[in-house]
C-alpha cells in the first residue's frame, strides 16, 4: 500500500477529515456564453476560441477534452483572468467575470489554477508554500496559516512531508501539495490544466484517488483539461468535448457512473460505452485538426 492509500480510502467516506464545507458546494457555477478569443500577434489574427458556450454547475467536475492546440488553455486563461476575451461573457455564480465592457476578468482567489508544470517555490518547504497565499493576503496570521497548512497537507496524505522542500519529494507529492496550496484559499473553482500529463500510470492513479477524495470533502467546482480520455471519464461528472481550433463545444457527455468511483468502475460496461462515445467525438476532431495541418503544410 502506498503512503497515500494508507491514510485515505479511495473516494473515501471513512477517513476522518476536517471538513472544509461539509461536502456541500459553496457556489462555483460557471457560465461561458458565446466566448470568442482572437490573438493578434504582430497583426496576424489567430482565432483560438469561437462562440464557445458551456454551463458548469456549482460543485461539478467538468472535464474538457479536445485536440492539441485547439484553444482549451486559452479558455482556462480567460476564466482565470490571465487573458482577455474578444467577445461573449463568462460569469461565476451570476457575477460577470468578463464580458461586454470588461474584456479581462480580475484574477482572484475564487478561481485557483494548477498547471501541468509545477509552480511551487523551490526555496520554501511544502508547508511554507501552502501557507504563503493566506499570509501575503493577510487572511491568516502566520501561525494560523502554518497550522492550517499542516492540517490540509495531512488530509492529502502528506502529513510527514510538510517540512520537505519540493525538490525532496516525488512529482506526485509536489502536485498534491500544489492542489492543497490552491484549496487553502477556499476557491469556488479549481482550474486544472493537464496537471498529471507527464506522470506514469501508477502515479496518475494515486493522483486521481487523491483528487476524488479532495473533491468529496470540498465539493469545489473543477474545470479540468486533459488529453487522457480514461482520466476524463473516471473523474468527471461531465465530459465536454471541444472542436479543433477554434475551440467551441462539440458534445457534452454525462458520466453516468455513480460516485464514489473505484478502479472497478473502469472495467464496467458503462465505462467502456462512455469511452467509445468520447473517443469517437474526439477522434473526429483530431482528424479534422490533422487534415487542417496538412492543408497548411501543402
Ligand atoms: N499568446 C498567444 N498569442 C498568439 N497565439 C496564441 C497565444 N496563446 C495561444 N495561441 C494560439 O492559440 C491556439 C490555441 O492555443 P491553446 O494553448 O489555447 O491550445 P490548447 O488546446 O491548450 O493546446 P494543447 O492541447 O497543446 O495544450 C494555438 O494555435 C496557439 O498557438
Ligand atoms: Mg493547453
Amino acid at each position: 500500500m502506498n503512503e497515500f492509500m494508507s491514510k485515505t480510502k479511495v473516494n473515501g467516506t471513512a477517513a476522518p477529515h476536517a471538513q472544509i464545507n461539509n461536502g456541500a458546494p459553496m457556489g462555483g457555477a460557471l457560465s461561458i456564453k458565446h466566448v470568442s478569443k482572437i490573438y493578434d500577434p504582430e497583426g496576424v489574427n489567430v482565432c483560438a476560441v469561437d462562440d464557445c458556450s458551456m454551463e458548469i454547475a456549482a460543485g461539478e467536475v467538468c472535464m474538457i477534452v479536445g485536440p492539441s492546440g485547439c484553444g482549451k488553455t486559452t479558455l482556462l486563461n480567460a476564466i482565470a483572468g490571465f487573458h482577455s476575451i474578444t467577445s461573449g461573457e463568462i460569469t461565476l455564480d451570476g457575477d460577470l467575470l468578463c464580458g461586454p465592457g470588461k474584456p479581462k476578468a480580475a484574477q482572484g482567489a475564487d478561481r485557483m489554477v494548477v498547471f501541468q508544470n509545477g509552480a511551487l517555490f523551490p526555496w520554501k518547504t511544502l508547508v511554507e508554500n501552502v501557507a504563503y497565499g493566506p499570509i501575503v493576503q493577510r487572511r491568516m496570521s502566520k501561525p494560523e496559516a502554518l497550522e492550517k497548512s499542516y492540517q490540509m497537507l495531512a488530509e492529502a496524505g502528506l502529513g510527514d512531508f510538510g517540512d520537505k522542500y519540493p525538490g525532496e519529494v516525488s512529482s506526485g507529492m509536489a502536485r498534491r501539495a500544489e492542489i492543497v496550496r490552491a484549496l487553502i484559499n477556499e476557491p469556488k473553482v479549481l482550474l486544472l490544466d493537464e496537471p498529471y500529463r507527464a506522470m506514469d500510470a501508477l502515479t496518475k492513479s494515486i493522483m486521481h484517488e487523491s483528487l476524488l477524495e479532495t473533491y468529496d470533502r470540498t465539493k469545489v467546482t473543477i474545470f479540468f483539461i486533459t488529453h487522457d480520455l480514461e482520466e476524463a471519464i473516471f473523474l468527471g461528472d461531465k465530459v465536454h468535448v471541444v472542436t479543433t481550433r477554434p475551440c467551441s463545444l462539440k458534445k457534452t457527455i454525462d458520466v453516468t457512473i455513480p460516485r464514489p468511483r473505484t478502479y472497478e468502475s473502469l472495467s464496467s460496461e458503462n465505462f467502456r460505452h462512455l469511452m467509445a462515445e468520447v473517443n469517437e467525438a474526439v477522434h473526429e476532431e483530431a482528424v479534422k485538426a490533422f487534415q487542417a495541418g496538412e492543408r497548411e503544410l501543402a
